[in-house]
């Protein structure tokens, strides 16, 4: 037998680090209820103690989650601990994750603070946090730029005061892959307890070497990786899930051990990401990017064609690819549409939302013949924006472009209940489109990014617009779903206005207190 490798994906905590990335209570949810289909081991909800919208959400995360552990990352401070133990309460199976930083830069210039206070927190930390589970993880923040000695005595005392997992964090990314996992090799041979606790790893992606770090770290005895869907995460990102699985499952020549996700939930994990996050995944990505096994070159085809080891390590149906991905149609009726939405994990919370949601899907089937599971996520992830938060809403819009001629938009919004109408010329239609929007809100946001992926193929695919905006330092992210991009791109950027409106006054774990 094979050891297990506990997959811990981060993806609601780290992931949602990402600029513009923030969820709100419902779409973790929905993410939560992916990852347990992909049979993660463990989920870190989130940060409790960051505000209130991110207690509720470990909170409501905790109660539904039934197959994984449920994870609340917490300072080493009392009242981090307090709230990720409250949070966590209805949990079948909960763990407390708790770090303080080790590298002699964070203690000096974040926490000034002496090797033996930080250890002495770290302790305390560990046994408040056993008060109320007994699976307590505890992670040096900045790993990677600490000072092995150091590294094994703050080690050794937590394990001592009760944690079960420890966790290595390359927090900058900094590590190399032969130097990362001798470091792992060496403190798992160095701590006199070390057998007494499960060695895991988080690495981020600045140098792009996430993954292979991560993986060097295995290959040297962690039993545990830190990860994300698509490798989302804080700057570079995270190791990416789906990378760190395959490549186990794919070598497992080489592995000494195994994973228990089921791979071809992966990309329907992958997409429900990148379309709640608004973070699209690039078409050369491993495993998830639309080309990762699109083999278009001549010779390639020709190779395939005899036999597909030619070219491919993995099979596509394994990681969730299929040929015909057709799911609904014009003529699907509401309980067809209804099974297919609560297979991909969503449940409505009364008759008339499924209702609306029916009667979207109605028009979209009527404009897009075939209806794949991705038109499905996005149009929940409309069917969940919820009606408190939608302060500005798109009535009308209606375009004119001509060669030869400027642009020109004409937008009617509903703001806070009074209906307002604008126009604006613009560079083309989606800039006539956004200035109109604009000059109606006036908001003064800087748009930091705009893009637009197809969410299927065809020309009468739906358009899914990303728009970041930033106001005043704070970063949202704004998503639209049309088979007409205009109408998309005014759907995104009013989705971002409203992000923007929401109050949010949510702690940053990582730059503060302790
Ligand atoms: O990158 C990091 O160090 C973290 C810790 C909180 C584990 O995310
Ligand atoms: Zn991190």
């Amino acid at each position: 037998m094979k050891d297990q490798l506990i997959i811990f994906d981060t993806t609601l905590r780290d992931g949602e680090q990402s600029p513009g990335a923030s969820m709100t209570k419902d779409e973790k949810i929905r993410i939560a209820r992916a990852l347990e289909r992909l049979k993660v081991n463990i989920i870190e909800a989130g940060f409790p103690a960051a505000s209130i919208g991110d207690f509720e959400s470990v909170q409501a995360v905790a109660n539904i989650i039934k197959e994984s552990t449920v994870c609340g990352l917490a300072r080493a401070l009392d009242k981090d601990i307090d709230r990720a133990g409250e949070a966590l309460k209805g949990a079948q199976q909960s763990r407390i994750h708790t770090f303080i930083a080790t590298s002699p830069i964070h203690m000096k210039m974040k926490l000034n603070m002496t090797q033996e206070q930080v250890i002495e927190h770290a302790v305390k930390a560990v046994k408040r946090a056993r008060q109320y589970t007994d699976d307590v993880e505890f992670s040096p923040e900045d790993a990677g730029r600490s000072e092995e000695d150091f590294l094994c005595r703050i080690l050794e005392a937590v394990i001592d005061a009760g944690a079960r997992t420890l966790n290595i964090p390359d927090t900058v990314g900094y590590s190399i892959p032969q130097q990362f996992g001798a470091t792992i090799k060496s403190l798992i041979e160095r701590i006199p307890n070390s057998d007494k606790a499960i060695f895991s790893v988080h690495c981020h992606n600045d140098l792009g070497l996430a993954v292979a770090n991560s993986l060097s770290a295995v290959m040297n005895g962690a039993r545990q990786v830190e990860c994300t869907i698509n490798g989302l995460g804080e700057r570079a990102g995270n190791a990416s899930l789906e990378e760190i699985v395959m490549a186990v499952k794919t070598r497992h020549d080489i592995f000494d051990c195994q994973t228990r996700i089921d791979t071809r939930e992966i990309l329907t994990c992958s997409k429900l990401v990148s379309s709640i996050t608004g973070f699209p995944v690039q078409p050369n990505k491993a495993i998830v990017g639309a080309n990762a096994f699109a083999h278009e070159a001549g010779i390639h085809q020709d190779g395939i064609l005899k036999s597909r080891e030619t070219y491919e390590i993995m099979r596509a149906e394994d990681v969730g690819w299929s040929a015909n991905r057709m799911v609904l149609g014009k003529h699907s009726g509401r309980n067809a549409f209804k099974s297919r939405i609560n297979e991909l994990g969503f449940e409505f919370d009364s008759e008339a939302e499924l209702n609306d949601a029916f009667a979207r899907f109605k028009q979209l089937a009527d404009k897009k013949h075939e209806i794949f599971d991705e038109d499905l996520q996005t149009l929940i992830s409309e069917t969940s924006i919820d009606a408190e938060d939608e302060h500005i809403k798109l009535v009308s819009l209606k375009v004119c472009s001509e060669t030869g001629e400027i642009p020109n938009a004409i937008v009617t919004l509903r703001v806070n209940n009074q209906e307002v109408t604008g126009h604006s010329k613009g560079g083309g239609v989606v800039d006539a489109t956004l200035k109109a929007i604009e000059n109606l809100v006036k908001s003064d946001a800087l748009l930091e990014l705009y893009s637009v992926n197809n969410v299927t193929n065809g020309t009468d695919a739906q358009g899914e617009v990303t728009v970041r905006l930033e106001k005043a330092g704070r970063i949202v992210n704004g998503l639209g779903a049309d088979t007409d991009i205009v109408t998309a791109s005014a759907k995104a950027y009013i989705n971002a206005l409203n992000k923007l409106l929401n109050a949010n006054t949510r702690q940053h774990p990582q730059k503060s207190e302790v």
